[in-house]
């Protein structure tokens, strides 16, 4: 066992012991570990109950010095430790490389979506049997959703109640107030601006709940009136630029909390957030937007004009040309949309020139990511034993 040397001397071949982590050769490359995180990460069958792998180990219980007592690699593979709490742990390599922690390694196991504008003129498009019927058509639909935030799916059965049916394919409806299938339609008497005629300009659905859905899916059953082409906007597009061009900006919209109120005769919903709320690691997470269910601002006096230069710039980015991608939907035809990223909107409609229906439904993006997971068979928590000898 090698012990207490600073981190320049750190040799590839030999584990290394610091006061509080140890420095472990992998395949070549150096993995650092804190004591304690390897400990809570033991995978025997005293701290892991083996039918499900779930942690047995109460992770308050490991005292606060825990440290090893001997240390040995075997091969390139298994780490063997023995705990000053009488407890003896392995791990695989694999094991350790996979949950690497260094800034460089989470760095390379980031996602990064790809931000679009008005240029993104092809997008994704996918065959509705193909997607409920084939795993590949599917993970490449849900990809699509992971990276851009939109996609459409061609040709679904333009029957009411249908959108439900490719819902349950992939994931779950969640439910909202109202109805948990929506009929966008026009309808004089209608709770929404939706129900109009009229343009909508883009926005995020529901940014009434304190969680918004995540996911929608607009089902375009009949779609033969003249004018209504749908538009979408990259939400997270938008936000880098004005965070590039104004972060004052960008940071006032982090912080100032907007009332948002949807209603109808039976049915209310209201909460208050602010329309940029960022990652642990300060990315955009949930971006709310939408302008016609904004109520009165309730804050500090000296926020309401910072406020409203911020939101400005926001709106007039929002509704140049600059962002916008708009396209006639056909009969069939099943817009996705990420709820937290992606504005959807549609230019007006003339109502008596043609029949214009569409039903929606919510879901939830950690749903739809984790049936990607399930179909790429990576869902499953590795445990640090297997391969180990
Ligand atoms: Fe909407
Ligand atoms: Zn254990």
């Amino acid at each position: 066992m090698t012990v207490s040397r600073t981190d320049n001397q750190v040799l590839a071949e030999e584990v290394t012991l610091f006061d509080r982590s140890m420095a472990v050769p992998v395949h070549g490359e150096v993995v650092r570990c804190h004591y304690v995180w390897l400990r809570d990460n033991c995978w025997c069958s005293e701290c892991r109950v083996a039918q499900t792998q779930e942690r047995r180990l109460f992770t308050a219980d490991i005292p606060p010095d825990i440290a090893p007592t001997s240390v040995a690699m075997d091969g390139d593979e298994t780490l063997h430790i023995r705990w000053n709490d009488g407890h003896t742990s392995a791990y695989s390599a694999a094991w350790l490389q996979a949950h690497d922690y260094s800034d460089r390694a989470r760095q390379g196991r980031r996602h990064e979506p790809t931000l679009w504008d008005a240029t993104f003129t092809s997008i994704p498009t996918f065959e509705h049997d193909d997607v409920v019927t084939r795993d590949e058509a599917q993970i490449a639909y849900l990809e699509a959703i992971r990276q851009y935030g939109v996609a459409i799916v061609r040709n679904t059965p333009p029957v009411p109640g249908e959108v439900e049916r490719f819902a349950q394919v992939i994931g779950h409806v969640r439910e909202t107030a109202f109805e948990r299938i929506h009929n966008v339609r026009h309808d004089p008497t209608g709770y929404s601006v939706a129900h109009t005629a009229s343009e909508l300009r883009p926005h995020t659905d529901m940014p009434s709940y304190r969680w918004p859905p995540s996911i929608q899916l607009l089902n375009f059953l009949v779609n033969e009136a003249t004018g209504g082409e749908s538009t979408v906007t990259d939400g997270w597009a938008v936000l880098a630029d004005l965070r590039a061009e104004d972060s004052a900006a960008f940071d006032t919209l982090c912080r100032v909390a907007v009332p948002f109120q949807v209603f109808s005769e039976e049915e209310d919903t209201f909460t208050t957030a602010p329309l940029v709320e960022l990652d642990t690691d300060g990315r955009v997470r949930t971006f709310r937007f939408s302008n016609h269910l904004v109520q009165p601002l309730d804050v500090g006096f000296d926020e309401v004009e910072p406020f409203y230069t911020a939101y400005r710039k926001l709106g007039r980015m929002i509704a140049s040309d600059r962002y916008k991608v708009a396209f006639k939907t056909s009969n069939g035809d099943l817009l996705t949309v990420h709820g937290h990223r992606v504005l959807h909107g549609r230019l007006a409609f003339d109502a008596t020139s043609g029949a214009r229906h569409l039903q929606d439904v919510y879901m939830e993006y950690d749903d739809l990511m984790a049936r990607r997971r399930v179909l790429l068979g990576s869902h499953r928590p590795k445990s640090a034993l297997e391969g180990v000898r």
